[in-house]
């Protein structure tokens, strides 16, 4: 293979969602990759259903991007590129689900890489953690929400008690679904993830037909609500499990309680947890699809398919260290039990321009406190209200603050 002089040849195959992000993407990011890798990347043609030729754009390529989609033509062609010597790397769960074997083999009898990030949780790392920073540890499961559609539609009817029709037509209305949604909602696109994640993490193959799924066509709004008064959630679970020395891998909705790491995963994020002896349990979250997002999953493999020579790059620009941020805080008061203590609160706060979400106060005599939330504050802000209280004659103790997060994701 011989790359330009100082140039990286991307030969593109495919340029709908992911492929126009990635063609957006590549230039704009192209000097910071010349950076680490000493090469700069730029795209070397492209291929659609109505233009390019593969074999021209094989030609002029060091590295084939295939984001085509499907089985054929997509398997050929990333066979192909990798007989010409020639790494690919690809978004295509389907393919490496039902075809792995014959694409990893083929990689390794002409020494490229095959790389595949993208194909599971869109931009959430999981295929390098699993496959090269966890390969030191034996993995005893993974439990996955693979599924951005299913999991925001799930969230939705928990949230709004919208029938399940009613919640594919919104993910629909928002992008989150698409026009034909069968395979996220039936499951099986968790089941080709699921699939891909078990060969890695239990190095054995596993195609798609191995893996039972089941969708969420079947949930009622009313199975979410009793489970919400027991405090359980609702999710779409693809788990692969060591089983009596064999392997499990499957799909289904099941339901968690709010401990798990899983739990409080919403909308279309996906996330994954890993459990093995040695690490105890590492959990993977972020935005489970998309174009721009699967671009630059598709991209940091490129970058790491042109690797060597590696290095860290030198910073490009010096960012002001921020120390003065904005939370929002749980404050504990033990304060005198006496008529007037929350006034004389409130009114320090509002000096501050602290405002109150909710405040409760609790207990009497000596056990008397008021317990607030305050919104989101600078917390300088906060600082001054808080030292400006500590000198009230009302507190029996010092006042004690935590902060609370409450970003919002998906
Ligand atoms: N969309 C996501 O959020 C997402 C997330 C993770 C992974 N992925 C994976 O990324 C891949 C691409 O998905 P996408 O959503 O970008 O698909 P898409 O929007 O349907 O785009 C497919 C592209 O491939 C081209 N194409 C289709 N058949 C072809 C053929 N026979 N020969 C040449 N070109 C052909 C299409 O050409 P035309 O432009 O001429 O139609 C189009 O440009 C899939 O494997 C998908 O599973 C997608």
């Amino acid at each position: 293979m011989n790359a330009a002089p100082g140039g990286f040849r991307v030969g593109l195959l495919g340029h709908g969602t992911v492929g126009s992000a990635f063609a957006h993407l590549l230039p704009a990011q192209a000097g910071r990759i010349e950076l680490i890798t000493g090469l700069r990347p730029a795209i070397s043609g492209v291929l659609t259903r109505s233009s390019g030729s593969f074999e021209e754009i094989l030609e002029v390529s060091d590295l084939i991007v295939e984001l085509i989609g499907g089985i054929e033509p997509a398997r050929e062609y990333v066979l192909s590129a990798m007989r010409a010597g020639r790494h690919v790397v690809t978004a295509n769960k389907q393919l490496l689900s039902q075809h792995g074997e014959e694409l990893w083999q083929t990689a390794r009898a002409n020494g490229v890489q095959l790389r595949f990030e993208g194909a599971v949780a869109g931009v959430v790392p999981v295929i390098r953690v699993v496959q090269e920073s966890l390969s030191g540890a034996t993995i005893d499961r993974v439990h996955g929400i693979v599924n951005g559609t299913t999991n925001f539609i799930l969230t939705e009817m928990a949230r709004t008690g919208m029938t399940f029709a009613e919640a594919l037509a919104e993910a629909q209305r928002l992008g989150y679904a698409e026009a034909d949604p069968s395979d996220d909602v039936g499951g099986r696109d968790a089941a080709a993830k699921m699939a891909i994640l078990a060969r890695l993490a239990f190095d054995t193959p596993v195609h798609l037909d191995q893996v039972r799924y089941e969708g969420i066509e079947q949930i009622q709004p009313d199975d979410l609500e009793y489970a919400r008064e027991l405090g359980l959630g609702l999710k779409l679970i693809g788990t692969a499990e060591r089983i009596d020395g064999g392997l499990s891998v499957r799909v289904h909705p099941a339901f968690l309680y709010p401990g798990h790491p899983l739990a409080s995963v919403n909308g279309p994020f996906n996330a994954v947890t890993v459990e093995s002896p040695e690490i105890t349990e590492i959990t993977m979250s972020g935005p489970g699809a998309g174009g721009p997002q699967t671009a630059s999953a598709v991209l940091g493999d490129v970058v790491s398919a042109m690797i060597p020579p590696a290095s860290t790059p030198p910073t490009m620009r010096v960012l002001e260290i921020v120390h003065d941020v904005v939370s929002a805080f749980y404050l504990h008061l033990e304060v005198a039990d006496r008529p007037g203590v929350l006034a004389g609160v409130a009114q320090v706060l509002a000096e501050h321009e602290v405002s109150v979400k909710s405040v409760v106060q609790k207990g009497l005599g000596e056990q008397a406190r008021l317990v607030m939330v305050v919104h989101p504050v600078l917390e300088s802000r906060f600082a001054g209200a808080m030292a400006q209280i500590a000198r009230l004659d009302v507190l029996r103790a010092p006042p004690r603050a935590i902060r609370v997060l409450e970003e919002e994701f998906g």
